[in-house]
């Protein structure tokens, strides 16, 4: 009985951490995959020195997927299906990931602010972004995936500071935010499902400084990828967009091929298939 009991010990000490939000592989985490079209998950930014794959814990379930850079402290995407909006008003906390500060940490994503209260002798920010960072810092808390493709508690799981980047207000605020308007128009009005893919490009030497300490890197670009189905599971509409993370105020609508060749600039291998079969039928 002792001996099943060490051994229990042992196999969930071993286990557990791949039940929580940072995951050695997303296709280690049942319902994580679900995410991605088809459960495949692009070979795009795998291998970026630093990165955390973050299965987006909230209540109990997971809401979306990410792939964070630690070193830029900013997505490199965020992973998600579309769901339809029912309100519910803005969650007015920003969450963290504990596992990025320790991986023995709670598995759902904390409010940072209480986070910080419970360990007063704890830097949170070593491998992720904190509120604080963004606070007078000119820029815009840019959602990628966008609480505005989500029904509640969906929604309030993207006031993750894991799935925030340095946003230039005038284009979070207006260009980009109608592009995302007009998806969801397009995913409520044509889509029996929609998997998205929202990424940042991170800027050579852009970035949010703080006490001389470069804390978050300002993106160059962000971009969107999307593939929309039918009832029977039928790819039937997919396109994506890029847009200069400035004031020049501008999202440039692309193919997923175009899309591809777009993000192939930033990439020394092949960038591969953003979606199974570039989301061709
Ligand atoms: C989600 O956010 C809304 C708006 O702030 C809030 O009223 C609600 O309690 C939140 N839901 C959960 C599950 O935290």
């Amino acid at each position: 009985m002792q001996a099943l009991a060490a051994l229990w010990v042992f196999v969930w000490a071993h286990l557990s951490p791949a039940w929580g939000d940072v995951v050695s592989s997303f296709q280690d985490a049942p319902g994580c995959l679900d995410f991605f079209y088809q459960g495949k998950v692009p070979e795009w930014g795998a291998a970026t020195p630093g990165t955390a794959r973050l299965c987006q814990r909230f209540h109990n379930s997971y809401h979306f997927a990410t792939l964070y850079d630690t070193h830029h402290r900013i997505a490199v995407y965020s992973a998600y299906r579309f769901q339809t909006s029912d309100g519910g008003g803005r969650e007015k906390r920003w969450f963290v990931e504990p596992q990025l500060v320790d991986l023995t940490w709670g598995a759902e994503m904390r409010d940072g602010y209480w986070l910080g209260q419970d360990n007063p002798d704890i830097y949170l920010g070593e491998r992720q972004a904190l509120n604080e960072d963004y606070t007078h810092s000119g820029f815009d808390r840019g959602h990628l995936n966008p609480n505005g493709h989500h029904a509640v508690p969906s929604r309030n799981a993207t006031f993750t500071l894991t799935n925030v980047v340095p946003q230039n207000p005038k284009m979070n605020q207006n260009a980009w935010r109608n592009y995302e308007s007009q998806l969801t128009d397009l995913f409520n009005g044509q889509c029996a499902k929609a998997y998205v893919l929202v990424g940042a490009i991170p800027s050579a030497s852009n970035w949010i400084i703080k006490n001389n300490v470069k804390r978050v890197n300002i993106p160059e670009y962000l971009w969107n990828a999307y593939c929309c189905l039918d009832n029977n599971n039928r790819p039937i509409h997919s396109g994506g967009a890029t847009a200069l993370n400035t004031e020049q105020n501008r999202v440039d609508r692309r193919t997923i091929a175009d899309l591809t060749a777009f993000l192939q600039q930033y990439a020394n291998s092949p960038v591969g298939e953003l979606f199974l079969n570039n989301c061709e039928a």
